[in-house]
């Protein structure tokens, strides 16, 4: 069996906490990224104050999420996480989060690609039958990505966000069990 969990460019992994709390802290000093990445006033961290963080998380952990870190084939870099987020096994379904901190990776395809191993892992090992995400109207190069990996528009929420003197919406995407069986072979 091929590894589940690498894709052509990257491959999903579990890391070290100081490992995590320097990429992280460094992460949350990219201001764009922290906009791209959430609705919450963008801050700044520092090395300890996310591994304080980590250990909040690490309570939380339980058998309903599946959270991965990102490194590229080419060179391990660590780039970025992405996750399962409250899977509701009654309903066959999860949320799913994606993010690069490292910018240099942005519109080269990693995402898509990490993107596609997670997509592979919810429907292939987990059995799910829907995976759903969110994400901001000004974020068009993250709506194009998850477009590319098989998720659908599903509708919105108007004027969900205030930034920059004005209000943005909130696009909802999914994508099914059958969409993604649907997708060309090498694009899962
Ligand atoms: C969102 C993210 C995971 C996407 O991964 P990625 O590797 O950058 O995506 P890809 O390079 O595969 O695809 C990006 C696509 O958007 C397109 N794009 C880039 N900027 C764009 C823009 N301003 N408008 C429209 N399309 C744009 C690219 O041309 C590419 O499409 P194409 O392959 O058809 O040419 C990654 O960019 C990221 O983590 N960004 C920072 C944080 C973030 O946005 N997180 C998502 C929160 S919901």
């Amino acid at each position: 069996m091929a590894d589940l969990l690498s894709g052509k460019l990257v491959r999903l992994t579990a890391e070290e906490p100081k490992t995590l709390a320097e990429a992280y802290s460094r992460w949350s000093h990219d201001s764009e990224y922290w906009r791209l990445e959430t609705s919450d006033c963008a801050r700044q961290f520092s090395v300890w104050g996310i591994q304080k963080e980590l250990e909040k998380e690490l309570e939380k952990e339980s058998e309903n999420n599946f959270f991965f870190h990102i490194r590229t084939l080419a060179d391990d870099r660590l780039i970025g996480n992405v996750g399962l987020d409250g899977v509701r096994w009654q309903h066959g379904e999860s949320f799913v989060g994606i993010g690069l901190g490292e910018r240099e990776f942005w519109g080269r395809g990693y995402g898509t690609d990490a993107m596609r191993v997670i997509l592979r892992y919810a429907f292939q090992e987990l059995n799910l039958r829907r995976v759903s995400l969110d994400v901001f109207e000004y974020n068009p190069r993250a709506v194009r990505s998850y477009e590319k990996a098989g998720f659908r528009h599903e509708g919105y929420a108007r004027g969900y966000l205030l930034r920059e003197g004005r209000r943005w919406d909130l696009i909802f995407m999914g994508i099914l069990r059958q969409d993604w069986l649907a997708l060309p072979t090498e694009d899962r």
